[in-house]
């Protein structure tokens, strides 16, 4: 879309964006509904959390409790909106059917990313792929859209429905608003998020690590898969990973709920997202839940991950 004047932009909400970008109207309306589940996600985070309340902190249970809420809210969304017909979760066995099991999409969902983070007050955040066939095809072939939403100091979400990938505000008046179009990494960045014990990694991992950091790399590592790569998103570039470790070789992230799509998002945004090798997004899924090692981020740094990986670079 031509460069919007900062004037004009305030005035652009989600639903007018999806609009001048002639998306699809069911997809409009999906998108728009999951991203309204966002608020209510958000205050079910505020009221499950016990600092508020005057108590310790979270409990185990109830944080697990917040999860469940934050995929309940979800599904609840999705039940007979007309557009989806089955639904899958982090939170969840196996993928269920939400409408009639004709309707056009099928959705997937982390609900709640980082949900051990509450306690701590830092950002986590919701994670939703949007597939028009079959969720075990792989990426490249199922995936039509992809969207974020981190519940940080703002609430702000992410969205991308294969024509660029747009960030968006919630304001005062409960309305998500436009802040940033094409969103667009650069080359190269300057910061690296690095999963993983040090000493679960692989030699090549580390060789590759150490690369980084002999480049003035600077660390940025929450534990929240979402605000760690948000902020490479925003800061136009940098590397977040969570490789495959020693005694597992499939890494921690899922290739579904997590993986499929951020590798979207992210390649929307002129990024990547390999396993260290292959394309997230060509990787056949074999199980709903299966891990898969993660490198994302902009192109220069997921690049060097595979020279490492294939042993073609070393330190010495
Ligand atoms: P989830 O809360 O959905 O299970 O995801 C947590 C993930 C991801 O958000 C993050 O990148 C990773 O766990 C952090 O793992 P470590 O605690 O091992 O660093
Ligand atoms: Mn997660
Ligand atoms: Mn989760």
């Amino acid at each position: 879309m031509e460069n919007i004047s900062d004037a004009t932009r305030q005035f652009i909400d989600l639903r007018r964006h999806m609009w001048m970008e002639n998306i699809e109207v069911d997809l409009r309306r999906l998108i728009w509904q999951i991203a309204v589940t966002g608020k209510y996600i958000s205050s079910k985070i505020q009221e499950s959390n016990r600092k508020l309340a005057g108590f310790e902190n979270i409990y185990g249970e109830e944080q697990l409790a917040l999860d469940r809420s934050s995929d309940e809210i979800i599904k609840r969304q999705l039940e007979f909106s007309g557009f989806v017909s089955h639904y899958a979760s982090e939170e969840r066995e196996s993928i269920i059917q939400v409408g009639t099991g004709n309707e056009k999409y099928i959705v997937t969902a982390d609900p709640l990313d980082g949900s051990s983070l509450v306690e701590t007050n830092l950002a986590i955040g919701t994670i939703i792929g949007i597939h028009s066939e079959s969720i075990m095809t792989g990426g490249d072939k199922s995936l039509v859209a992809a969207m974020y939403i981190t519940y940080g100091p703002l609430i702000t979400m992410i969205y991308s429905a294969g024509n660029g990938t747009h960030e968006f505000v919630l304001n005062r008046e409960g309305e998500y608003v436009l802040s940033e179009e094409d969103i667009t990494l650069e080359e190269r960045g300057y910061i690296y998020s690095i999963g993983g014990l040090r000493r679960d990694w692989t030699r090549e991992h580390l060789d590759y690590v150490r690369d980084l950091e002999n480049e003035g790399y600077k660390l940025r590592y929450s534990g929240g898969f979402v605000p760690d790569l948000n902020q490479i998103l925003i800061k136009k570039g940098g590397v977040f990973t969570y490789p495959a470790l020693k005694n597992n070789p499939n890494g921690k992230l899922r290739l579904i709920f997590e993986l499929q799509p951020m590798a979207f998002l992210t390649e929307q945004a002129g990024g990547m997202a390999t396993d260290g090798r292959r394309r997230i997004l060509s990787i056949q899924p074999e199980t709903l839940d299966q891990r898969c090692p993660i490198y994302i981020g902009s192109t220069y740094e997921v690049e060097k991950a595979k020279t490492f990986l294939d042993g073609k670079t070393t330190t010495i």
